[in-house]
């Protein structure tokens, strides 16, 4: 087999980033990387599981993957499908050599060495028991201006309809000594920008019990050369007002916090068991309204969950309608395996599904489009992201995540990763217009 890899990455940011962990590890073994498939002695696959019939359409890519198979060529399955699927791969697939879930990414070195004595059916799989995360210096980050630390590994909370916590294993945190060291390292390569990561961020607990959640995420921001610390997913049972006092009060923690709510409804939370109710939510929204900062709010809502009648979704509405989000991730609910909600009936129709998303998602866009002119005018701080020639702009995003499109009157263009101070001029739905000042 030819020391050469192509990988290929679907769903969230915690999988993104695996891969750079992923990639860094294997190039510490002396494979290289490629960008094509067809050049690869290796390919790996990330897979995702988190809605539609995810592990179907893993199935029919190794089907396309099959004809590629070569003198040589080997096949791995990694990431939330690997783990939910587990040896059944191998079964339908017989190609693949590797079967590993993320909460094993640490023994992949020896799992690469086992690959290239020959073996063939090589398994990563979590017993949903290991208290392990994945530490490694070597880490091939596809960015070179902002990256991102895992915090937190796995998941606790059980919502009834998410596979994450048979996928991803138990909920695991970092010592706060090796994420501060991660966070110098990456400070000292020059990364102005670290987003911390975590299925349940905020649930962070120190082994160390030396630093909560709000002060880490506050040393992070005072390392010299940092200038905008992240982070994601909160839970809003984890959520504590010490994380709002912390970004009122340190200037580098952007003024962006994403909160998913999931539904309006008491009685739908219930269902679903995210233990808060929407007053318990909407007494965190107002934390976080409070604070001297304008701090940007965006949400995850799950439409046609098991039960959910028109007045329940339209509870949702009206709660987007107090909170103002600034954005919003819409979903229809996909039944998975393993979870709770998958023995409960799908009951409402796709199209009812289609319906619902759609007054949710139009009821966003109005919200957006008037909350977003409270920009106009503004001077702020953008981080530049990338160049659009043709219109002569410069793509940018602010510190609470927006995207800033903005001209210059500068005959030399912006530096990616740069800075740039900008004034507000026109605001959209999704986006706003500005000019470099
Ligand atoms: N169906 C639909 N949406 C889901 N999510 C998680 N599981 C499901 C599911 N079974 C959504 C939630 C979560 C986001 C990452 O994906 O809104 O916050
Ligand atoms: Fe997909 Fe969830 Fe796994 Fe991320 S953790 S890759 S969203 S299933």
């Amino acid at each position: 087999m030819s020391k050469t890899f192509y990988i290929e990455t679907f769903g969230c940011q915690m999988n993104a980033h695996d891969s750079e962990k992923v990639v860094g590890t294997l190039e510490q073994q002396g494979y290289v990387q490629t960008q094509v498939e067809d050049d690869a002695g290796l390919i790996l696959y990330n897979t995702c599981s988190i809605r539609d019939k995810a592990e179907q359409k893993v199935f029919h890519r190794l089907n396309e993957y099959k004809k590629l198979q070569g003198e040589g060529k080997r096949f791995a399955v990694i990431g939330c499908v690997a783990q939910q699927e587990g040896e059944k791969i191998f079964d339908k697939a017989p190609y693949v050599s590797i079967v590993a879930g993320s909460a094993s990414y640490r023994n992949l070195p020896s799992m690469l060495e086992r690959l290239e004595r020959g073996e063939s059916r090589i398994t990563g799989l979590d017993d949903k028991k290991t208290t392990e995360t994945f530490e490694t210096p070597f880490v091939a980050r596809t960015n070179q201006h902002r990256g991102y630390i895992t915090i937190i590994e796995g998941c606790d909370k059980f919502c009834a309809y998410c596979v994450v916590p048979y996928t991803r294993g138990n909920e695991r945190s970092r010592t706060s000594d090796s994420v501060m060291e991660e966070a110098r390292r990456m400070a000292d390569a020059g990364y102005t920008e670290i987003q911390f990561l975590g299925q349940n961020v905020n649930s962070y607990l120190d082994p160390l019990r030396k630093k909560t959640f709000a002060e880490l995420l506050v040393a992070v921001g005072e390392l010299s050369g940092i200038r905008r610390v992240r982070f994601t997913t909160s839970h809003p049972r984890d959520f504590t007002k010490d994380i709002v006092d912390a970004i009122d009060a340190t200037e580098t923690l952007c003024d962006h916090v994403h909160l998913p709510v999931q539904s309006g409804s008491s009685r739908v939370l219930a269902a679903m068991n995210r233990e808060y109710t929407r007053d318990w939510y909407l007494e965190r929204i107002a934390w976080i309204k409070a604070a001297k900062r304008d701090i940007s709010i965006t949400s995850d809502l799950i439409v046609g969950f098991p039960g959910e009648t028109e007045a329940e979704l339209m509870e949702t509405a009206t709660l987007m309608d107090i909170v103002q989000y600034d954005a919003i991730f819409a979903f229809k609910y996909s039944p998975r395996p393993n979870t709770p909600a998958i023995s409960m009936a799908d009951s409402i129709s796709e199209d009812d599904k289609v319906a619902r998303l759609k007054v949710l998602l139009d009821r966003q866009r109005e919200i957006q489009r008037i909350s977003y002119e409270r920009h106009l005018g503004e001077v702020m701080d953008v981080m530049v992201e990338g160049h659009n020639t043709q219109r002569v702009q410069v793509v940018g995003r602010s510190s609470q995540n927006k995207t800033v499109n903005f001209t210059t009157t500068s005959p030399i263009l912006p530096a990616l990763g740069s800075y740039q101070r900008v004034r507000v001029t026109q605001t959209f739905p999704n986006s706003l217009l500005a000019e470099a000042i």
